[in-house]
This record gives structure tokens, C-alpha cells and sequence, in this order.
């Protein structure tokens, strides 16, 4: 049988992964080979000979091979890195996003410490996990709908020694605090946008994670109806949001009596991040 050195399967890999349209096929080539051969993507380049043994080429091949389906690469590997921590996945919770990271960095940057948080949809924990990392805090509670999900955040957490407080409910169902920071990423794509994602997405991620009624507004009307309830005097609302549904939201929050209120755009220019002051 032959041997294949590193070099040669990259670029074999990655003529693979091109005939079937994955985007950013070298890319995906050096995560599959670094992550089977535990080394950093760099030593590819510093280690063109070394020879892959036969166990590491069919663990390659395996990936590879779903991959070649649109399989998302973070589901094959069951991790993902989110603001520079280790998170774990599985296809029941959300792939965390880089413009996630922008709230993240963005509520870093403009809050204090002391913070007493709600983190609504919590998913993979990924968002209370790089506050908690960041913030001092006086506590933090994460719910979500899904207890699979709440499991894979509880250990998320655990993996990177932070504590926060999981519990399932339905937005605010059985959340009984008030908070000086009520932050949420809900589901939030149209059902006529949702049939219109990308395989990647549609096929392999949860729906419920992604998909909101009311043309995806949903979970903003919910979240804004109750929120005052959950907020202290001088608590803030931070939202992640569609590109096109800040003139929306903005009405829904002022029909709750909600005046103040902010929008922030992501690196594209798009709207992404909204403040609402209490
Ligand atoms: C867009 S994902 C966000 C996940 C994570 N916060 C992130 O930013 O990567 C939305 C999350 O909301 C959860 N969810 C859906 N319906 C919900 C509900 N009624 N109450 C609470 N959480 C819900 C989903 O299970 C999913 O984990």
C-alpha cells in the first residue's frame, strides 16, 4: 500500500474537497490532517515528509468522506473554538458564530463587573462562557428549551472552569431573578429565509435553533414583553439580530415601553447588536 506523506494528502485532500464545492478546501484540508495527527496547522508546513500511518489515513479518510457531504467540520471534529475557548458540539446544539463574538467583545468592552446575567437560548454556552471568562460577575444564568443542549453547555462549562447556572425553560418560564444584563441570540431566520440556507445549515444544524415565527421576530416580541419583569432599575437588554430587523425590533421594543435603545453593525456593516436600556 503507499504511503502518503503530509504534503501529498494535503493537496490530494484538497482536490477531493473542491470536486464536491466545500468553500475553503486547503483550509478544511489542514484542520482534518492537523486535528487526526494532533499537531498545529503550521507543522504541515514545517513537516511536508512526514509519512501519516495507516490509522491516522483512515481516520482521515473518514472525515473526509463526510465532509464530501457538507457535513459541517466542527459536528465530524465535535469542537469548535469560540472568542479563544475549546466548545464542544454535537448536531443538537448551534455551531457558534463569529458575529456572536462581536456581542461578546462588545458587552466585554461596556459593562462593569459585578453583573448579575440571564443568557436566553443558550446553546452550546458558548456567550456566557467568554463573559464569565471576562467578566466579573455575581452570577450567571443560562437556560435554553433543549435539555440535550443544557448538558453539552454544562460540560462546555466544566471544560473550561467556569460556573454558571443551566436550567431548561421556555424564555422566561421558570426564570424567577432579576438581572442587570438580559442577553439573548435567539432563532431568528424567516421560514422563507430558512428554506433558502445553504446545505450546510439546513441539513445538519437544529432547526429550532434557527427558525423563529413572525417572519423571526418571535423571540424578540417575547423576550421584550416580559423582560421588565427580569430587569433591574438600570438593566440592559443585548440582542443578536438579523441584518434587516433592527427597524422592527426597535418598534416592538418601544411598544413595550422600552425609549433607549442602540444598534451596533458587524464587520460586513451589517446591523447585528442591539442595547436596550431599561
Ligand atoms: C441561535 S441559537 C443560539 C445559541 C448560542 N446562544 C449561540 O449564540 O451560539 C438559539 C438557541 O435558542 C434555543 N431555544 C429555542 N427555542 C427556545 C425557547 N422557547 N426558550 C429558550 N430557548 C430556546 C435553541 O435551543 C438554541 O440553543
Amino acid at each position: 500500500m503507499k504511503v502518503w506523506t503530509i504534503w501529498e494528502l494535503l493537496n490530494w485532500l484538497t482536490a477531493q474537497l473542491k470536486k464536491n464545492e466545500i468553500t475553503s478546501p486547503k483550509q478544511n484540508a489542514e484542520i482534518i490532517i492537523s486535528h487526526v495527527l494532533q499537531m498545529n496547522r503550521l507543522d504541515i508546513y514545517l513537516q511536508p515528509e512526514k509519512e501519516i500511518s495507516d490509522t491516522q489515513l483512515n481516520s482521515i479518510l473518514k472525515i473526509t468522506s463526510r465532509r464530501k457531504r457538507h457535513e459541517p467540520l466542527q459536528y465530524i471534529l465535535g469542537e469548535t473554538e469560540f472568542y479563544g475557548y475549546k466548545i464542544i458540539v454535537s448536531n443538537s446544539v448551534l455551531i457558534p458564530r463569529s458575529e456572536t463574538e462581536l456581542l461578546v467583545e462588545k458587552i466585554i468592552h461596556e459593562e462593569k463587573s459585578g453583573t448579575r446575567i440571564l443568557d436566553i437560548g443558550t446553546g452550546s454556552g458558548a456567550i456566557v462562557i467568554a463573559l464569565a471568562k471576562n467578566l466579573e460577575t455575581e452570577y450567571i444564568d443560562a437556560v435554553d428549551i433543549s435539555k440535550i443542549v443544557l448538558k453539552i453547555a454544562q460540560q462546555n462549562a466544566d471544560l473550561n472552569n467556569v460556573e454558571i447556572n443551566f436550567f431548561q425553560s421556555d424564555i422566561f418560564e421558570n426564570v424567577t431573578n432579576k438581572y442587570d444584563l438580559i442577553i439573548s441570540n435567539p432563532p431568528y431566520i424567516s421560514q422563507v429565509k430558512y428554506e433558502q440556507l445553504p446545505v450546510e445549515i439546513k441539513e445538519y444544524e437544529p432547526k429550532s435553533a434557527l427558525q423563529a415565527e413572525n417572519n423571526g421576530l418571535y423571540f424578540y416580541e417575547k423576550i421584550l414583553q416580559n423582560a421588565k419583569e427580569h430587569l433591574t432599575k438600570s438593566g440592559k437588554i443585548y440582542f443578536e439580530i438579523g441584518y434587516d430587523q433592527a427597524k422592527k425590533i426597535i418598534e416592538i421594543a418601544r411598544e413595550n415601553e422600552f425609549s433607549d435603545i442602540q444598534v451596533f453593525k458587524d464587520l460586513n456593516g451589517f446591523d447585528r447588536i442591539m442595547r436596550i436600556f431599561n
